[in-house]
């Protein structure tokens, strides 16, 4: 089958399409004939050499693939050869065929076109578990976004807009921040030109926000801390802006705030299942109707080097996307 293979992992990494074998499923996993694989910043960072794929996982990048089950493993039950999924994965997405576990696959919705939807499944696991499960957002709680327009972001928003929260988000740019609103948060903040501290301050009587999702760490690890209300809950999924601060934890005593961080692909197969089960249950039901994915551009599997590059660029507004098929 054609893959993309990382030549020269570090700072000068090419990617090359080549031949590969064809994947085998395992007993709980099914073969996908891909047509679509989104891009993720983890894809980059492998390709630089900085986030080797765990053990066990092709060497193939690409974490999430849309495309037709052809082969099913021995002990898959609920799907069959033909159905159209898009599945999470830990690795291997860039390629004509990948094998995805049964318990990470979600059906292409009603409405969403098939290479679309390989951007839908690192972003919604993402969103839901970090919201839900670390940051515990209960009906009616307040929202910060940072990276509003980000892959993860944009599909964020749409969910807990359409769930009834009230949400804030940051972005770098004025036409960010209408694409923002566009996806439903009620106030979009140009970090560039406000203080998102004084802005959700202001607009929520002084109280703070209830649940800040964070991908930028840095200097925002201490005004998340100023932000978020009493009881809130502040949860990293990245530190782009540095893993490291000189930080003040008094307010973290005093406003009994809940400070969590984590990653989605070294997780068990069973975590991430009751993941998928929530989504199914909760989210999916919405998707296609009120939730969209947001695509800034599809590039054919042989140039994913470019789309690399242009992903590096941070100028897109949602999800990069491979055309495998
Ligand atoms: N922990 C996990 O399980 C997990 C899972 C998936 C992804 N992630 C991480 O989550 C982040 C978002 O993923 P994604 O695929 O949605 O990425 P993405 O589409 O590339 O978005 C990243 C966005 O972050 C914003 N940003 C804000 N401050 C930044 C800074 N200092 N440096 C660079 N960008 C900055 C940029 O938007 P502006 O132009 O508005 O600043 C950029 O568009 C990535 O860092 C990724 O590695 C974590």
């Amino acid at each position: 089958m054609k893959a993309i293979e990382i030549q020269n992992p570090g700072r000068d990494y090419r990617l090359v399409l080549t031949k590969r074998p064809q994947p085998q499923p395992g007993p709980e996993e099914v073969l996908i004939a891909v047509e679509g694989a989104g891009l993720n910043n983890a894809d980059l960072l492998q390709a630089r050499g900085l986030y080797p794929p765990p053990a066990g996982t092709p060497d193939i990048p690409g974490m999430e693939v849309s495309g037709t089950i052809v082969q099913m493993g021995t002990a898959v039950s609920g799907w069959r050869v033909g159905d159209k999924v898009c599945a999470l994965l830990s690795g291997g997405g860039y390629a004509e065929f990948a094998a995805a576990d049964a318990g990470c696959l979600l059906p292409v919705p009603q409405d969403v076109e098939m290479v679309e939807a390989s951007g839908l499944p690192e972003a919604v696991f993402t969103a839901w578990t970090n919201i839900v499960d670390s940051g515990r957002l209960h009906p009616g709680e307040t929202l910060l976004i940072h990276g509003g327009t980000s892959g993860i972001g944009s599909i964020a928003i749409q969910i807990f807009a359409a769930r009834g929260h009230r949400i804030f988000a940051t972005a770098g740019s004025d036409a960010k921040c209408d694409a923002c609103r566009a996806f439903g948060a009620a106030r979009a903040i140009n970090y560039k030109n406000e203080d998102f501290v004084a802005v959700v301050k202001q607009e929520t009587g002084g109280a703070g926000i209830d649940v800040i999702l964070d991908m930028v760490g840095g200097s925002y690890i201490q005004r998340n801390i100023e932000a978020a209300s009493i009881w809130g809950r502040i949860v990293n999924i990245a530190y782009q802006d540095g893993a490291r601060a000189e930080v003040n934890f008094a307010p973290v005593l005093i406003k009994r705030l809940t400070l969590a961080a984590t990653t989605l692909r070294a997780r068990s197969a069973d975590q991430k299942r009751a993941i998928r089960a929530a989504l199914m249950r909760e989210v999916w039901p919405l998707v296609g109707a009120r939730i969209r994915p947001v695509v800034e551009r599809v590039f054919p599997l042989a140039e994913a080097q470019e789309a690399h590059e242009f992903m590096a660029k941070k100028g897109h507004i949602g999800k990069i996307l491979l055309r495998c098929a």
